[in-house]
């Protein structure tokens, strides 16, 4: 189950075109993603109420979505404005009305809520220090529950076994701590790992705080980053498309000196070595069983799993607070 009342990171915001419908499938819905006359972005179930064709093999006509069918107009409210088979001259009955999602559009993507609609939204989870660098971003759609995807991204003791050829070349296997923090909606690591030496690892809570900014920082529901130097950062955005299947946005950003193509081809090798290295993740994750993460799964976790520990707590407290009834009165 995904947290509720959260603003999902789902797309890029270039994948959507401007005069082009985009059909995909996010939250478990299929959706239909397109740009108004005005450039303004619109998300529907991707469903004519009509006869439930895909909207979005549809055209953009005049600012408005087409349906391929019939040729119904739905405008950016959902509001069928045309049927051309009654002729521009008739009423439209209500009734043809499109399922409309709240979405927004922030730092290169587009953001869906997973809710009820609401009058006011809370803010979009974003990090700090990430404007002003070049960006350079590759995708890969995985067989994997978010919930898998993101542990595997707090779990600092794979390193050397499942990265053994990569990143954990060094054989660094003992953990100490790691030294974990969690700040609202923001679950901060600082990784220290050390090639095993005879003495036994620190325990989360044997690790003197660290001075600087932590390694790792994720934010609630779906975004990541490894901070591996101020100007030299990389961003993982995990979109859920279903229960069990996520597509991995993972986005190096960075400021280099020099030319501007010099930041993209290192934007692009960064990329391409992550995705080797997400590859690796790949052919351990997809096996974990059950799909879905939880705390009553029978797991047992050693210190080292503190994040993914702290992750799947704060999780549940947040789902299990959704589910409560209102406390206010009307
Ligand atoms: S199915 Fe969409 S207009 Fe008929
Ligand atoms: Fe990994």
């Amino acid at each position: 189950m995904l947290i509720p009342d959260r603003w999902y990171a789902v797309l890029e915001s270039r994948e959507i075109a401007k005069g082009k419908p985009l059909g995909v499938r996010r939250l478990g819905r299929d959706l239909v993603f397109w740009r108004d006359g005005e450039g303004r972005l619109v998300v529907f179930e991707d469903r004519c109420p009509h006869r439930s064709s895909q909207l979005s093999l549809g055209r953009i006509v005049g600012g408005r979505l087409q349906c391929p069918f019939h040729g119904f107009e739905f405008d950016r409210a959902g509001a069928c404005q045309l049927i051309p088979a009654n002729g521009q001259a008739a009423r439209v009955p209500k009734v043809f009305q499109c399922h409309e999602y709240p979405v927004a559009e922030a730092h290169g993507f587009a953001w869906l809520w997973n809710g009820r609609p609401r009058d006011e939204y809370p803010p979009i989870p974003w990090f700090d220090g990430l404007d002003g660098l070049n960006s350079a971003t590759t995708s890969k759609e995985w067989d994997v529950d978010l919930t898998r995807a993101i542990e595997g991204l707090l779990d600092v003791s794979h390193l050397p076994f499942v990265h053994a050829r990569t990143i954990g070349r060094d054989r660094r296997t003992l953990v100490n701590g790691p030294y974990t923090t969690l700040d609202d909606d923001t679950i901060r690591v600082w990784p220290s790992n050390q090639p095993d030496e005879g003495l036994p690892a620190l325990r989360p809570t044997e690790v003197p705080p660290p001075d600087g900014p932590a390694m790792l920082e994720f934010r609630f529901p779906n975004i990541w980053v490894l901070k591996i130097a101020k100007s030299f950062q990389i961003v993982n955005v995990i979109a859920p498309i279903e229960e069990g299947r996520c597509l991995i946005y993972l986005k190096t950003y960075l400021r280099i000196g020099g030319p501007a193509f010099l930041a993209r081809l290192v934007g692009f090798v960064s990329n391409l070595y992550n995705r080797r290295i997400l590859a690796e993740d790949y052919t351990v994750i997809r096996s974990q069983r059950p799909k879905v993460s939880g705390l009553e799964i029978g797991e047992h976790f050693i210190p080292a799993d503190r994040p993914i520990a702290i992750y799947l707590q704060r999780r549940r407290d947040l789902i299990e607070a959704a589910a409560e009834p209102s406390t206010t009165t009307p």
